[in-house]
């Protein structure tokens, strides 16, 4: 459901022979579980076993709290909220007119945020879904405790068990425990997918569905992403693998060391914070790794586009291009003409910003020297938006092993974690 296209003066300067050379042993890597991190594959076949019956209860869940409650706070950060916002801003745009609202919350410890959410929510029969696999992060913790406080004052104890839904590890944290102590209605994140890859998981399906998306499918199109991507094909057939090839090698032997994720959709600004956790956390280790960066344009052509046009020869382009738009416009034909634009009269506003992107690219890659991997979907939808999250993440996997490193852990993220514990005098905690 993908389609891949590479553009750029370099195109003909990439040598594929190292990937020639490499492609089975990282297929096998893949599929085999053989290489570091590999108790985290699960994420690669997740959807295909996924019981009917855990489906049935996630989308019954969300009909209920759609269904008794004003709107939803999901809690959570990092790989436990980014999958599910992305989805959800990509999917219904960030003005729905759906009475149903989804608020954010556990993302970030500014009060500044959490004061006026807060104040948002006041007096709304909220309901809470909140996630952590660890149980234990500060900033979703803090913001549960807050968000459970203001709906005991305004409704009593006995409101939170329904209105609470924790998704979180089926047995450990303190999030297993309080669920279990207080009968909140749980869902369980897989021991062997970690925060980044687990939007496919109910980590993104409850928040997902909740926003009055089709989960069914979003997982149809997870499932024939499975076989798309599959690691029994290779680079030359695999998508995914050719594209996280092409970034392995524009990194490696071109000296590229930032990819920008560009789209033309300011409703896709959450994907490309979804990716860049993906590959930031994912391949920055060891001193190695390719920065992501990300713009939205034509927004940013009028901000960062003079850098990527004309500045440091440091990044190419990986653009998220989607055919055909959610909604349009048709601009009109004005009798006066005081502003020069009859020559757009009956064209689609879509057709205006479809010509930004050409315009841009052939500035980019034929004028200036930039390199570009654009990828195209139909259109933003569940499935097709499915197909794209699992296709990324089995990019992720192909280039980090290229680049020899555990695309699964995260060992920098602990360090800021334990300095602020013995800062706030934690219990426990050491310098
Ligand atoms: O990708 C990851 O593993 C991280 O971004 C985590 O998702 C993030 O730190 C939140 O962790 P937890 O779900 O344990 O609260």
């Amino acid at each position: 459901m993908v389609e891949l296209k590479q553009v750029g003066k370099l195109l003909s300067e990439l040598d594929y022979s190292e990937i020639d050379a490499r492609d089975e042993q990282i297929r096998s890597t893949i599929a085999n579980r053989t290489g570091a991190g590999n108790d985290f594959l699960g994420w690669t076949n997740y959807v295909s076993n996924l019981a009917e019956e855990e489906v049935t209860r996630l989308v019954n869940c969300a009909n209920r709290l759609r269904k008794n409650y004003d709107c939803l706070v999901v809690v959570g950060i990092g790989g436990s909220y980014l999958g599910a916002r992305a989805a959800i801003e990509a999917l219904n745009g960030l003005f729905p007119s759906d009475p149903f609202k989804i608020y954010f919350l556990g993302n970030t410890l500014s009060s500044n945020y959490t004061y006026q959410i807060l104040e948002q929510l006041r007096g709304k029969r909220f309901a809470i879904n909140v996630i952590s696999k660890s149980g234990t992060t500060t900033e979703p913790a803090i913001a549960f405790r807050l968000l459970k406080q203001m709906l005991e004052e305004e409704f009593g104890h006995e409101y939170l068990k329904d209105a609470i839904v924790a998704t979180t590890d089926r047995a450990k944290g303190a999030l297993k425990q309080e669920a279990d102590h207080e009968g909140y209605e749980q869902f369980v994140i897989p021991d062997d997918i970690g925060g980044r890859y687990s939007v496919i998981t109910p980590v993104g399906l409850l928040p997902i569905a909740c926003s009055g998306v089709n989960i069914k499918a979003f997982l149809e199109g997870v499932k024939q992403a499975e076989i798309d991507y599959s690691p029994k094909k290779s680079y030359k057939e695999n998508l995914a693998y050719k594209y996280g090839a092409t970034r392995y090698l524009l990194y490696k032997n071109k000296h590229l060391p930032v990819e920008m994720f560009v789209s033309y959709e300011l409703q896709y600004a959450m994907i490309n914070e979804w990716l860049k956790q993906l590959f930031a956390e994912s391949e920055g280790k060891d001193k190695k790794g390719l920065l992501p960066d990300s713009v939205t344009f034509t927004t940013d052509l009028h901000s960062v586009g003079q850098f990527i046009q004309d500045g440091s020869p440091i990044l190419f382009e990986t653009i998220i291009n989607t055919k055909l738009p959610q909604y349009d416009i048709t601009i009109h034909t004005d009798k006066e003409n005081l502003d020069g634009l009859n020559y757009l009269a009956d064209k689609k506003l879509s057709y205006v910003n479809q010509k930004a992107f050409e315009g841009t690219l052939k500035a980019h890659t034929e004028d200036g020297n930039t390199f570009a991997n654009i990828i195209t979907i139909e259109k933003m939808d569940a499935a097709n938006l499915g197909n794209l999250f699992y296709f990324f993440m089995q990019a992720t996997a192909y280039s980090a092993y290229l680049l020899d490193i555990n695309p699964f852990n995260q060992p920098g993220v602990e360090i800021y974690k334990k300095n602020m514990f013995f800062l706030l005098g934690k219990p426990g905690s050491k310098k």
